[in-house]
């Protein structure tokens, strides 16, 4: 386990900003901090990266509490990092190490693992949105660190440097790199995130596997009078993946093009009348969704 939170909160005088929440975060996952503007992000963020105080609570880095040592294991970019804009990219990676006492080598490698070595020497007041982003995320890198900590990664990018920044991101995970990151974007997680959390006014809402919830699975409802009967049948079905029992329904799952208008007529077909049948995939989109309205 990379982090541990314990009954973690932050007021803001009457505001809870962050709530009481627990969270475990295991090594070797993407884990997506989801929520809209206003969710408690940032802020949670903050306390773990020893920004902001919390007002009660505690959480633990890889087992061994918080102390500034343990936080040289982090990379985190939080606020937009200043660089120098009349210096080119590697000079002010040269100063980070400088700063952060990391051999000057390993500037190349860590511009290379976010595609910028073609334009280290630039200047970065020529480098584009993306460009200097990447450059943040290469900065967060130079310490070689087991988990990388990102703040809405992707904000004000243009649909091809979104698609830039999350590859970056997939390919960092790849190398055995934990990542923690903040969006409001719910396909942003889905496309990056291994794991997720919905955070809401500051509460911990759910959590989770993007792959369970999200997948482009369908997952219906169904009973009938003979369980069994109709067990069978959905079996043979076309699209079925799987049919689990439960006490009185069956679960099927398929694949997206599954829907229960299908299910009712094939049922029909075989002489099957139902006495229920719901979908019931897709609900933690449509909640989240809700959340976002609701918040607005
Ligand atoms: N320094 C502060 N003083 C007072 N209130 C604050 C402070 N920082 C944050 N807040 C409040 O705490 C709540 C959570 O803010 P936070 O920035 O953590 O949300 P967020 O989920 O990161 O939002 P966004 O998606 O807009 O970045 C908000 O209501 C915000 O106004
Ligand atoms: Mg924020």
């Amino acid at each position: 386990m990379i982090l541990k939170i314990e009954n973690l909160s932050k007021n803001f005088g009457k505001l809870k900003a962050v709530n009481q929440i627990n969270l475990q975060i295991e090594q070797g996952s993407v884990f997506g901090l989801l929520g809209p503007n206003g969710s408690g992000k940032t802020t949670t963020l903050g306390m773990l990266l020893g920004v902001t105080n919390p007002s009660s609570g505690s959480f633990s880095w890889f087992g061994q509490g918080d102390s500034p040592k343990v936080r040289k294991n982090i990379g985190a970019i939080l606020e937009q990092p200043v660089f120098y804009p009349y210096m080119t990219g590697a000079q002010n990676l040269d100063i980070v190490c400088k700063i952060k006492e990391v051999p000057k080598s390993r500037v190349e490698q860590v511009l290379e693992q976010v595609n910028l070595l073609d334009r280290k020497d630039d200047l970065f007041s020529a480098y584009s949105l993306g460009m200097k982003q990447r450059l943040a995320i290469a900065s967060a890198l130079l310490c070689d660190p087991k988990v990388l900590v990102l703040d809405e990664p992707t904000n004000g990018l243009d649909p091809q440097g979104i698609a830039e920044i999350r590859q970056i991101i997939t390919d960092i995970a790849d190398s055995g790199k934990s990542i923690i990151l903040a969006s409001h974007l719910l396909d942003e997680v889905q496309k990056v995130c291994s794991h997720f959390c919905v955070l809401q006014k500051g509460n911990l809402i759910y959590q989770g596997k993007v792959e369970d919830d999200f997948s482009t699975s369908t997952s219906i409802e169904v009973a009938s009078d003979n369980n069994q009967q109709l067990m069978s049948v959905l079996k043979s079905m076309p699209h079925v993946k799987e049919v689990i029992e439960n006490e009185k329904t069956l679960l099927v799952k398929g694949d997206s093009s599954l829907n229960s208008l299908q299910v009712n007529k094939h049922l029909t077909a075989q002489g099957i009348v139902v006495s229920h049948l719901t979908t019931i995939s897709k609900s933690l989109e449509e909640r989240f969704l809700e959340i976002l309205a609701e918040s607005k």
